[in-house]
């Protein structure tokens, strides 16, 4: 099978050139460096010639201007795989697409998106979470004067190789016309997890807890970043990839915590939050998410919030218990 990958030298493309160029198929890597330019049309006719798949995972600026790029070489891409009677386009976007329009990328992306979605090609897009090399960037894009301002939001970052691979499946295999997610295997609180690898990396800026702080150009809310369910989750964790210094573990020592944190922040998002009180818990609600540094108290304010959380839900719904199980309830 000829595969054509468009961004085919950058992080994730490079990879994808490789893993499917692996497994036997004709893979040709386009990018302006390779003669080929999406924006300007520039060598996309040759090197689409006999191609059976188009796999775009090419990159704009974070810009302003995001949207007219995307669009305008989505537009010239589509067009050219039509000529080329190409069977399957894949393009990789973003998780959160859709759900905050205020962002220029955002809507860019959602732009992108909808060409693909009505242009009559088999398609499938792949939303993935942010990848784990990307993340120093973030903290660089959210600095200001030696602050970097991060609300406190779930995030699930991703392996790039856990993303190639999951892209390099879906490339390989039919169309599914649809929208498939990749994450990575844990949630993190963002504004935590980028504290402690500042600090593991002796890293002078201070992180600022900033509820309303901009991500590329928009406001977050507590999910807005996070998969969803049917997601295909990687199996790299953060901490264990080979230059990671500090990250991955939120809250130091104490990250079955932060886990049972998430646990009792997911099943509240589920539950009727409102019917919880002081009585349910045992404990005052200033003390039901307080400092992990504190760790009994810390630890039996969760186990009784989830324990109230579960109490409301009892006869409700099924639940899962795995995460709470996999540590040992006592
Ligand atoms: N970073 C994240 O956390 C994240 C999360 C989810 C999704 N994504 C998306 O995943 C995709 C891949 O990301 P990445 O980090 O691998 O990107 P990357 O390393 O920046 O690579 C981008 C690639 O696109 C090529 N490119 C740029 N302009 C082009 C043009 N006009 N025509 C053809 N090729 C062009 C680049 O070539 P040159 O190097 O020659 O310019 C490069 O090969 C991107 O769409 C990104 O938005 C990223």
């Amino acid at each position: 099978m000829k595969v054509v990958v468009i961004g085919g030298t950058g992080l994730i493309g490079s990879k994808l050139v490789s893993r499917l160029g692996g497994h036997g198929h004709e893979v040709v890597a386009a990018a302006p460096d390779t003669g080929v330019d999406t924006l300007t049309g520039a060598g996309l006719a040759d090197a689409l010639t006999g191609a059976d798949v188009v796999v775009d995972v090419s990159s704009t600026p974070f810009s302003g201007d995001a949207a007219e790029l995307f669009e305008t070489s989505t537009r010239n891409l589509l067009a050219a795989e039509a000529v080329a009677r190409v069977g399957h386009h894949v393009a990789l976007s973003v998780v959160g697409t859709g759900q905050s329009p205020q962002s220029g990328y955002f809507r860019a992306r959602s732009a992108q998106e909808k060409l693909i979605e009505n242009s009559g090609m088999p398609y499938s897009i792949v939303r993935a979470t942010q990848f784990h090399e990307f993340l120093p960037r973030m903290a660089d894009s959210a600095t200001d004067d030696g602050a970097v301002r991060l609300a406190p939001v779930l995030f699930q970052p991703v392996a790039g190789d856990d993303v190639t691979e999951a892209v390099g499946r879906i490339s390989a295999g039919a169309p599914v016309n649809g929208i498939v997610e990749v994450a990575g295997p844990e949630q993190f609180r963002m504004d935590r997890f980028f504290r402690d690898l500042l600090a593991a990396r002796n890293d002078p800026r201070t992180v600022v807890t900033d509820p309303h702080a901009s991500y590329f150009g928009t406001s977050l809310g507590e999910r807005t970043l996070l998969p969803g369910p049917n997601a295909i989750l990687g199996t790299t964790h953060y901490r264990d990839r080979p230059d990671r210094t500090g990250g991955g573990n939120p809250t130091g020592d104490h990250a079955f915590l932060h886990e049972l944190e998430l646990t009792v922040r997911a099943e509240l998002a589920e539950a009727e939050a409102g019917r919880l009180d002081e009585a349910a818990t045992g404990l005052p609600i200033e003390q039901w998410l307080s400092d992990p540094a504190e760790t009994q108290l810390y630890e039996a304010g969760l186990r009784g919030l989830l324990g109230a959380v579960e109490a409301v839900e009892e006869d409700s719904r099924p639940r899962d218990k795995d995460l709470w199980n996999r540590h040992g309830r006592r």
